[in-house]
């Protein structure tokens, strides 16, 4: 089983191949400390070879829900070790997926403060406040204090949210970012914050954590980032000293192309291959990925590095240690409800 094989990612030996992507639970205490739940949650998968905690608040008017985990103040600290030791007494490289909703967000959400973004147009609930220089430099010294607080608290690996039309991907989108200075227009202007962050980010924790991204390599909106933009963007990125990219969609979910339904790889599967195509660096592809079987088949026709199983491991958090043969039991399959379940909490969820 190639999903067994295990990959040393810069100075990090991860066990296999299985990737639990980020994944909220909302469930944090309202102001953004991590709850006993949590810990629990994060305790109970066994046998995956990287952890991605849910995206976690850099900034207070970033967050993306009232019960968002925080990592922009010390008062977070305890809880976020807590998490950190739990992930790695799993056996797992502990990560924790640092975040900025921009203008995807509401007031109810940030506790009133107004959300910012690359322009006034976002498809949150509320206008956004376009960013001035201070502002960007400030949410950038965020992600530099939230990356810190994470290091000091024993995670081995960070990685930036870049995707899912969320603050570093409205900057990278034409369909958002309407700025005419050195953060909007051109490619390379649009790419500037994401990589001014992973710059600030990587020289602020040092060599010994791993911090990548992950990245929304393409639009689905009109006018968006194309495939083509988002792969050079990964080069850029690469570049830069990234040594993971996790693969996934930017604005408005992934493009979906005839192509990836007659190959039965979801759109976020598709884009990985596309990525991996145009780097050397691994890849991790997420999406549909249900059955061990389409893990092995991902990484057999060369797709992808690693696979991240998401909803498969909240279904049955003994997911990876089942795929392995380290529990002889089957699989409670996900039933890929219209709506997960999940996005709740206390969840509702069939399988389990
Ligand atoms: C309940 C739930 C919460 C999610 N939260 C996040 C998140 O915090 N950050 C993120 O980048 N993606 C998030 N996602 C997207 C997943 O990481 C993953 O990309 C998506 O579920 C597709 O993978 P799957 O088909 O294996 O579930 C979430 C998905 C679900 C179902
Ligand atoms: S709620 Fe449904 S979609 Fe979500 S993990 Fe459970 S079975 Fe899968």
């Amino acid at each position: 089983m190639l999903f067994a094989e295990q990959i040393t990612i810069k100075n990090w030996l991860l066990p296999n191949r299985i990737v639990l992507p980020p994944m909220v639970t909302w469930a944090a205490e309202p102001d953004g400390r991590v709850t006993a739940y949590q810990l629990g949650h994060y305790g109970g998968f066994r046998d995956v070879g990287l952890v991605v905690v849910e995206a976690t608040a850099v900034s207070p008017e970033g967050r993306l829900a009232a019960r968002q985990i925080g990592a922009f103040s010390d008062d977070h600290l305890p809880g976020l070790t807590k998490l950190a030791a739990v992930i790695r007494e799993s056996g797992a490289v502990a990560a924790i997926q640092l975040h900025h909703a921009g203008g995807q967000t509401n007031l109810k959400n940030t506790h009133g403060l107004r959300p910012l973004a690359p322009s006034a147009r976002g498809r949150g609930q509320v206008v956004p406040q376009a960013m001035t220089k201070d502002d960007i430099m400030r949410v950038q010294d965020d992600f530099v204090a939230a990356a810190k607080r994470v290091m000091q608290a024993g995670f081995q690996a960070i990685e930036l949210h870049g995707a899912h039309g969320y603050l570093l991907s409205q900057f990278l989108s034409p369909a958002l970012n309407l700025r005419d200075d050195e953060y909007g227009g051109s490619l390379a202007n649009r790419a500037r914050f994401a990589l001014e962050v992973l710059d600030k980010v990587q020289a602020a924790v040092g060599e010994s954590c791993l911090v990548y991204m992950r990245f929304g390599a393409a639009d689905g909106v009109p006018g968006g980032l194309t495939l083509e933009e988002g792969q050079q963007v990964a080069q850029w990125l690469v570049e830069a000293g990234i040594k993971l990219l996790h693969v996934s969609s930017g604005v408005g979910g992934a493009p979906v192309t005839a192509a990836a339904g007659a190959e039965g790889w979801s759109p976020t599967m598709v884009l990985a291959r596309e990525i991996r195509a145009a780097v050397d660096v691994p890849v991790i592809g997420v999406g549909g990925i249900i059955r061990p079987e389409q893990a092995q088949a991902a990484l057999e026709a060369g797709l992808v590095d690693l696979v991240a199983v998401g909803k498969g491991l909240l279904a049955d958090p003994l997911w990876a240690s089942k795929a392995l043969g380290h529990t002889l039991a089957p699989i409670n399959l996900c039933r890929q409800c219209p709506r997960c379940g999940h996005y709740q909490h206390p969840f509702s969820c069939p399988a389990r």
